[in-house]
């Protein structure tokens, strides 16, 4: 023990180890009262170290080249001592990833977890969701199957609906007039070294930035402003207790449960019926045959939706990026007083709600052919996910909210 002591103090003179330590973890005072939904910030991490871990042992057999892509991936399912579970790891880790962000995110509307001071938080975390969207992106296209292919067929010729410059973005984008080789080549570059590295340091800045301003709860009081002292430390907010050992405790349970399900899938159901790896993705791409229904998966769904959904081309473009930078003005567009929807009044509550169905049937109308029925349907789903975001001044201003109280409660 007295030698490991006086390591870390060789290491203090030279480098704020314990400093570091102390400041986010042991010393890092959190709201006593997280609840189930404070479990996906660590599992993020979790899934984000899944990925980069499994990717790097799949990149030492996998061969970015159009005429070996396929069957490399195959040899590694088949060939490579675990090969299948490394694959399955990775494919499973990027749906449930997203399953995790996506609570991640909604945490964040149920306790206005983006209002100020947070603004700057949220802000980050959508510039992660974006970085995680082209990174899942890029890497669809790498086993070159046919959804691959025509996946990313599909998304990079929506550029050339962009007016005057669209076709040169896009012959920019995939670096040919189709997707060819040099498609391939510069998607394994982004996908196995510029966006992960993009990735890893927006969470660093991500947790800088929450430790700066501290975590938000369940209540939405600001613990900092509340009462100081606890047992212990006479300075520090009454109602936090320290990160190290409470939470980082707390947030194994989270990671066993998570892992069972997680390992369930992997084993038992890693194809998901098709939603985690699509049917089409087990035929070799085939430049000359389109496959009949072309569908990114669940995860870019209900935003694929709202593009079909808009009759013109470029309109439909705008609109599914709109929905998606309409998330990073969020902060400005709440006006209600208070954070947490447990104060909030019932307009809030059944905004919210519309909003969530409304998510969740555009990302279902994604994935089916696009019939009159159908697409009528994602139209009412479309407007009624705009006009969430867009009425949300009037109504959050409108709304009767509770008092809030003083202090958390237990
Ligand atoms: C790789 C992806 C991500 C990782 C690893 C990550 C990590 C974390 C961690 C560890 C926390 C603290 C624990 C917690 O509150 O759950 C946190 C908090 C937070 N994150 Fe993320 N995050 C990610 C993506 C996002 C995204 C996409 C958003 C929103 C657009 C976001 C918004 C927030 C907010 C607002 C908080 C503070 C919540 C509160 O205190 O109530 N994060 N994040």
């Amino acid at each position: 023990m007295s030698m490991l002591n006086s390591f870390v103090g060789w290491v203090d003179e030279r480098f704020p180890l314990t400093k570091v330590w102390n400041e986010h973890l042991a010393q890092y005072y959190a709201p006593k009262n997280f609840n189930f939904w404070y479990y996906f910030g660590s599992l993020a991490i979790l899934m984000l170290v899944n990925q980069i871990v499994t990717g790097i042992w799949l990149t030492m057999n996998y061969k970015p080249d159009a005429e070996t892509a396929f069957a490399s991936v195959e040899y590694i399912m088949r060939d490579v001592d675990w090969g299948w579970l490394l694959r399955y790891l990775h494919s499973t880790g990027a749906s449930f990833f997203f399953i995790v962000v996506y609570l991640h995110m909604f945490r964040g509307l149920l306790y206005g977890s983006f209002q100020k001071p947070r603004e700057l938080l949220w802000i980050l975390g959508m510039f992660i969701y974006l970085a995680l969207m082209a990174e899942a992106f890029m890497g669809y296209l790498l086993p070159w199957g046919q959804m691959s292919y025509w996946g990313a067929q599909v998304i990079i010729s929506l550029f050339g609906a962009v007016p005057v410059v669209g076709e040169d973005i896009a012959l920019w984008i995939r670096g040919d007039y189709v997707i060819s080789d040099a498609t391939l080549n510069r998607f394994f570059a982004f996908h196995v070294i510029a966006l992960p590295l993009v990735l890893v340091m927006l969470v660093f800045v991500h947790i800088v930035a929450l430790h700066e301003v501290g975590s938000n709860n369940p209540d939405g009081v600001e613990i900092k402003k509340g009462p100081k002292g606890n047992r212990w430390a006479d300075d520090k907010p009454a109602d936090g207790i320290p990160f190290h050992p409470y939470y980082s405790v707390k947030d194994i349970v989270g990671v066993v449960v998570f892992l069972a399900v997680f390992s369930l899938v992997v084993f038992f159901l890693p194809e998901f019926g098709g939603w985690f790896l699509e049917p089409d993705n087990f035929i070799p791409a085939d430049p000359l045959k389109t496959p009949e229904h072309i569908v990114p998966l669940w995860y870019f769904t209900p935003f694929y939706a709202i593009l079909r959904a808009v009759p013109d081309k470029f309109l439909g473009v705008v609109a599914m990026f709109a929905a998606i930078a309409v998330l990073f003005v969020l902060p400005w567009l709440d006006r209600s007083g208070v954070k947490s929807i447990r104060y909030k009044g019932l307009i809030f509550k059944v905004a919210l709600a519309i909003f969530v169905v409304s998510f969740v049937m555009l990302g279902f109308f994604g994935t089916q052919p696009a019939t009159p029925t159908f697409t009528m349907f994602a139209r009412i789903f479309t407007v009624l996910y705009f006009l969430f975001f867009l009425l949300m001044p009037i109504y959050s201003k409108m709304d009767k909210t509770k008092p809030v109280p003083e202090r958390v409660s237990k």
